[in-house]
């Protein structure tokens, strides 16, 4: 069975692994070689230990684990954003490895990440995603509205940044089964 829990100190190696498997399977035919190149385990696992280990208060993520312990999903938001923002929290990162995808665990992933936020007082989230159908579709199913495209350029590549937005969390789609 799939627990949910808060990262902790040495969870980073793994959430960097997950985070380079499922960011290749999902962007590697979209984006340019030199992008994805650059999305490795060399470059990922320091930032990912830099960010658990120093930087939970700002950056809570939220990590779904298997049975034995293995870390096979996670999702990042930090919670209020300074006043000068039109809304109140971001989603940074929402990721499940592939083998795991399609079971309901980013639904669960962003439903905790979502009630850790309007405990902090938030009311209103952002994210901003490359486009793709996958993340697309999960976004929207997750009820998040599309509010801007914005063109970015890639190593001479451009590719598309969604902004979805979300502004009443405590209004969300239901779990099923819930
Ligand atoms: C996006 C992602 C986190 C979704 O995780 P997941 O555990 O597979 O998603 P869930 O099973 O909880 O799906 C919830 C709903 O999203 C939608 N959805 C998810 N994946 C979908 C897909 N491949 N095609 C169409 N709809 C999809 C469906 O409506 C689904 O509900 P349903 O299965 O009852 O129809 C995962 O696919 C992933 O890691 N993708 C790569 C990274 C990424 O794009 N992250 C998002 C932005 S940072």
């Amino acid at each position: 069975m799939i627990a949910l829990r808060p990262a902790k100190s040495g969870d980073g190696p793994a959430i960097a692994h997950v985070h380079v498997e499922a960011w290749r399977a999902a962007y590697g035919d979209r984006v340019p070689p030199q992008m994805l190149a650059a999305v490795n385990a060399e470059h990922r696992v320091p930032a990912w230990v830099r960010l658990i280990d120093h930087h939970q208060a700002a950056l809570p993520t939220i990590v779904a684990v298997e049975d034995d312990g293995a870390i096979i999903g996670f999702s990042t938001a930090s919670p209020g954003r300074s006043p000068a923002e039109s809304f109140d929290a971001e989603l940074h990162t929402i990721f499940v490895r592939p083998p795991y995808q399609r079971r309901d665990i980013g639904r669960r992933l962003f439903h905790a990440v979502a009630q850790r936020l309007i405990a902090a007082g938030d009311r209103s989230m952002m994210c901003w995603v490359l486009a793709q159908p996958q993340a697309e579709a999960f976004l929207t199913a997750l009820g998040g509205r599309l509010i801007s495209t914005t063109p970015i350029d890639a190593f001479g590549q451009s590719l598309a940044q969604h902004l979805y937005v979300w502004t009443d969390l405590d209004h969300l789609p239901p779990q099923p089964g819930i």
